[in-house]
Order: C-alpha cells, then sequence, then structure tokens
C-alpha cells in the first residue's frame, strides 16, 4: 500500500489565510481584481510558496506564475495543474484559490512521501481567470492555449490604457506573449482542482464532483448611442435615452434565455437540448447625471451552455432585438463580441484517473457538468483535461459568503494528489 497523500491541513489553512488577507480594503468581501497592485503581491506570495515547496518557478510573457518540479524521465510532456488566484469583485475566498495553493500543498505531500513520477509536474496560477475590466477572461490561459490574440491586448479600458500596458504592469511582456503559448504535445494532462460554485454536491451530500464538462460561454458588448438633454425640459416623447434602451437589451437578454433554459438548468455537455443562461452583469451609463437624459450606454452580457447551437441561436436573436430596440428609440444600436469559449468535454481517462483517486482516497463522486467558466476549458485546447469539485456551501460563489469547509478542501487535495500520482502511469 503506497502512502497517504492526506495533505497538512494546518499547512493548508494557514496558505489560504495568508493569501486571503491580500484583498482590497475599500471593496466588499475579497477582492483581489486581476492588474491590481494587491494582484500583483497576491501571486508574489504565491511564487514564493512554490519556491519554498521546491519548485524551479518562472513569470512567463503573459504573466503566469509557473513552478515545476522535475520528473525522472526529463523529456517527458508534463503533469499540469493549477488555476487562478484573482477574484471577481466582492468574491470569496476559494473561487480558483484552492486549485492553486491546493496543488502547492500536493506537490509538498507527493514530496514527502517520496513520490517520484516520471512526468514533470506543473503548477500554474494563471493570470486573470476573472472578466477584466476589458471583458476579457482567462487571460493567461488564453496565452498559454494560443487564443490571446493581438486585439484582445489592443482593447483599451476604461482607465484610457490597453490590456497589453496592464500585462506589461502585471509583470508580463505584450510583445513576447506568442512565446507563453505551449505546443500542443507539452502536456501528459491537465488537472484543476476547483469549488463547485453550485449545491448539487452539497444537496447529494457527496464530497468530490467529477466534471463530465465546461459551457461555453459568449461575451459580448451592446452600445447604444442617443442623445444628452436636460431631464426637466425635455418631454418624455422626444427624449433619446440610452439608459432605456439598455434596460429593455437587459430584458431581452432575460427573455431569451428563459425561453431556452432547458429544465430550468445547466445540463449535460454536448446534449443537443441542453439549454442555456444568460445575464447582462455590468452596464455604464454616459454622462451619468440625475439631471441629464442618458446619451449613452454599454451593457456588458454574456450567455452560457454546454450546446454550441444554442449559444448561436441566441447570438442571432440578441443581435436582432438590439438593432430594433436601437431603431425604436431613434438611436444608434451595436452589439460587439467580446469573446466566444466554445463548450468542451472532459477526457474520459483523465475522469477515470479521478475517479479512480477518490476511490483510493474512500471518497464517494458524482458526475456533473460545470456552468461556470474555467482555466481548464482553455487548457483542453492542448491537452486531454479533467476537474474535480469540491461542495460550496448552500451553492454560493462570486460573493463574499463563498465558503467550503477546510476539511473538504482538503479531501479535494488528498484527491488531486493522488490523481498526479496515477495519471504519472496512465494514459489513454
Ligand atoms: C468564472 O468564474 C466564470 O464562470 O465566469
Ligand atoms: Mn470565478
Ligand atoms: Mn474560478
Amino acid at each position: 500500500m503506497s502512502e497517504s497523500l492526506t495533505p497538512d491541513l494546518g499547512r493548508l489553512s494557514s496558505d489560504l489565510e495568508t493569501l486571503a488577507t491580500f484583498r482590497d480594503p475599500k471593496a466588499p468581501g475579497w477582492t483581489r481584481p486581476v492588474f491590481s497592485a494587491i494582484d500583483r503581491e497576491g501571486r508574489a506570495f504565491v511564487a514564493e510558496r512554490m519556491r519554498e515547496a521546491g519548485m524551479e518557478v518562472e513569470t512567463d510573457a503573459a504573466a503566469n506564475i509557473i513552478g515545476r518540479v522535475r520528473g525522472t524521465g526529463r523529456l517527458a510532456p508534463a503533469i499540469v495543474t493549477g488555476s487562478h488566484t484573482d477574484t471577481v469583485m466582492g468574491g470569496g475566498r476559494f473561487d480558483g484559490i484552492i486549485g492553486v495553493l491546493g496543488a502547492v500543498e500536493a506537490v509538498r505531500r507527493l514530496a514527502e512521501a517520496r513520490v517520484e513520477l516520471a512526468h514533470d509536474l506543473v503548477v500554474v496560477d494563471f493570470l486573470g481567470e476573472e472578466p477584466n475590466l476589458y471583458g476579457l477572461s482567462c487571460v493567461g490561459s488564453r496565452a498559454v492555449a494560443g487564443t490571446l490574440e493581438p486585439e484582445h491586448l489592443a482593447l483599451v479600458g476604461p482607465e484610457g490604457h490597453t490590456l497589453g500596458e496592464d500585462l506589461e504592469a502585471a509583470g508580463g511582456d505584450p510583445a513576447a506573449v506568442s512565446e507563453a503559448r505551449w505546443a500542443a504535445g507539452k502536456m501528459h494532462c491537465f488537472l484543476e482542482l476547483h469549488i463547485e460554485q453550485g449545491p448539487l454536491l452539497e444537496q447529494a451530500g457527496i464530497p468530490i464532483g467529477v466534471v463530465t464538462g465546461i459551457v461555453g460561454i459568449h461575451r459580448f458588448l451592446a452600445g447604444f448611442e442617443g442623445q444628452a438633454d436636460h431631464a426637466g425640459t425635455t418631454p418624455m416623447a422626444l427624449r433619446r435615452d440610452a439608459l432605456l434602451a439598455a434596460a429593455e437589451a437587459a430584458l431581452a437578454i432575460e427573455r431569451l434565455a428563459a425561453a431556452g433554459e432547458a429544465g430550468g438548468g445547466v445540463a449535460v455537455a454536448g446534449s443537443p437540448d441542453a439549454g442555456g443562461v444568460a445575464t447582462a452583469g455590468r452596464l455604464e451609463v454616459r454622462p451619468g447625471a440625475n439631471n441629464v437624459v442618458p446619451a449613452e450606454s454599454e451593457l456588458w452580457a454574456e450567455s452560457r451552455s454546454p450546446d454550441d447551437g444554442w449559444l448561436a441561436e441566441f447570438d442571432r436573436r440578441i443581435e436582432a432585438e438590439v438593432a430594433a430596440i436601437g431603431e425604436r428609440r431613434r438611436m444608434g444600436s451595436s452589439l460587439r463580441r467580446v469573446s466566444h469559449e466554445e463548450p468542451v468535454l472532459a477526457t474520459d481517462w483523465v475522469m477515470d484517473v479521478f475517479g479512480r483517486a477518490a476511490a483510493v482516497c474512500s471518497l464517494d463522486t458524482l458526475a456533473l457538468p460545470s456552468g461556470a467558466g474555467h482555466d481548464a476549458a482553455q487548457m483542453a485546447r492542448l491537452s486531454p483535461m479533467g476537474m474535480i469539485f469540491v461542495p460550496s456551501r448552500d451553492g454560493r460563489s462570486h460573493c463574499p459568503e463563498e465558503w467550503t469547509d477546510l476539511e473538504q478542501i482538503g479531501d479535494g487535495v488528498a484527491v488531486l494528489a493522488e490523481a498526479i500520482r496515477l495519471a504519472d502511469s496512465t494514459s489513454e
């Protein structure tokens, strides 16, 4: 019987708590947005933990922090794991974070148990998985997968600089970002540990979710150009109010998604009638004064589905709705695509490795799809991919109430470490 890889919960908890101190004190919850000084400091802490765990650490041109333990078969492709440590505004302490610090703990336990892997073992803290002010998510994993395009780097944010400039300030090198791309075949597999961010595991009383697939995500920006006018003297019928146009677009997004939602939830990836969800989560209005009829609005929104066809149909309909709203309200309208992530399926043999690893740890598993986006969806372009989830209390996430007990995170880390050991001697 090989030595148990059960994590040291005291050490893991200390790392999680220390990283949680890197937060914007003026923002709600645990706010550590990509490109902020606090995110840079938090990621320096992660790099330090990697070094202490005996890893060689480098920062690539996309500012990903990459820790490596050399395998015995130096030329073998790497087993790669990791996630992200940036958060949404008002977010929690676990989304992405347990996949990075949990992976570092897995590396320590593998070393302590004197497990020698033939493959290199790589842990990545990917830059900026959450959507940033430019509307783009997964900046670091896109660069690795080769999907971070020059037009992404040229996007201009609300503060007037480009994403490329922010990337440089975060420690990357936008001119060399193509060098961050990994060749297909460089990875044996990609494994990601994450919180579920939904209620299914808790409801079922099951400690480990084995992810079957990840939804596709289409992000877009609906813009309206009306006219600024005096709010006291302009009759209602003469107004061209860009905020009201955006409000109508937000309601159309809700209506179209609700009409196409299958069974009220996210269905199994790959299913042709899976349905989907859509959200308008950010609205900017100019000039932004009580007593001025809004002249311009920008509504940032997204749709998600495991079904490409559903996403394409939703795009077609919302484009028509936005144009119709603009026409009805006598103003300019536009719909700009920000990003399109395809739905992906997890790889059978990697799911099987996770199932076997959970069995070694005497933990039950539930197969479930992911309605959240993850760096793993980018990595699936390059490599066999699998993910595991641990339960989220009350299914809450992207809010300060996000919570997973330390013991539950420990279960996930134990399964991840065991899966690394098993993946070393497994291929399809
Ligand atoms: C990432 O958290 C996402 O699903 O948007
Ligand atoms: Mn998230
Ligand atoms: Mn995440």
